[in-house]
């Protein structure tokens, strides 16, 4: 596939994306871990293990550990790992959601608007569910059923990336605004023969442009004062 060729004034990378992509990543990688920590640690019908047993679960002994009310056992069940599989699947999916629109809320856009993307997500959670219920398939993948309270955990871990991503969006359409809004921006060391920011002077600035569009809100109300103007 051919590239288009690069804008001079486009930065390499998106620093504001690049950021929105790590915090979500991050909470990916949160929810699918503490899914798993979930079942064994808290779960109402999972095995409550304390803390150690599990930060040491290689070294599991048998009798000692039935002294503490569990058996090694269960550091082979399969719906732990299940769970964290299915935070993962599902979590993409509302972040899928997340894609409809760049910087528009879920709520200005809403995703039945898009019946495309829905029929892309149902199909790949119907996916899902044949490799979950249907034995062979379930454990040429190394996972089992889960149960009802399972599923309600998983929905309720990877649910809040709309919310994560909701809150980065809006921070986005703010600092647009403020950067649409012409003469507001001042430099931050009160440096009154700053670069003065119209579309036109962009070009230098841009490698860091998404950084300083963010700052504002970065400093919170630090330069609100220039409101008063
Ligand atoms: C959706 O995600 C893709 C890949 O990260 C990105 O290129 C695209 O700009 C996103 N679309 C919107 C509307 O955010
Ligand atoms: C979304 O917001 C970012 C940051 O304010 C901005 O750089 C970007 O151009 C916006 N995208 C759209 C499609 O408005």
């Amino acid at each position: 596939m051919a590239r288009p060729p690069r804008r001079l004034n486009e930065p390499i990378v998106n620093g504001w994306l690049f950021f929105r992509y790590v915090v979500i990543g991050l909470y990916v990688g949160a929810a699918t871990a503490a899914g798993f920590l979930w079942w064994y640690v808290s779960f109402a019908a999972g095995p409550r293990l304390p803390w150690r047993a599990l930060t040491s679960f290689q070294t599991c002994k048998e009798a000692a550990a039935v002294t503490a009310g569990y058996s090694c056992k269960v550091f082979s069940d399969l719906r732990p790992r299940t769970i964290a599989m299915s935070v993962l699947v599902i979590v993409e999916m509302f972040n899928a959601l997340n894609n409809i629109s760049e910087n528009s809320s879920l709520f200005a856009i809403p995703p039945w608007d898009n019946s495309w993307l829905l029929a892309a997500i149902s199909t790949s959670i119907a996916l899902h569910c044949l490799i979950m219920y249907c034995r062979p398939l379930a454990a040429l993948f190394g996972i089992t059923a889960l149960g009802r309270a399972e599923w309600k955990a998983v929905v309720a871990l990877s649910a809040p990336v709309i919310l994560v991503d909701e809150v980065l969006k809006l921070l986005a359409r703010r600092a647009a605004a403020a950067a649409a809004r012409p003469g507001k921006r001042r430099g931050g060391g009160g440096n009154g023969g700053g670069v003065p920011r119209s579309e036109s002077s962009s070009g230098l600035l841009l490698p860091l442009g998404s950084i300083q569009v963010v700052s504002p809100l970065v400093g919170g109300g630090g330069s609100e004062p220039d409101k008063s103007n």
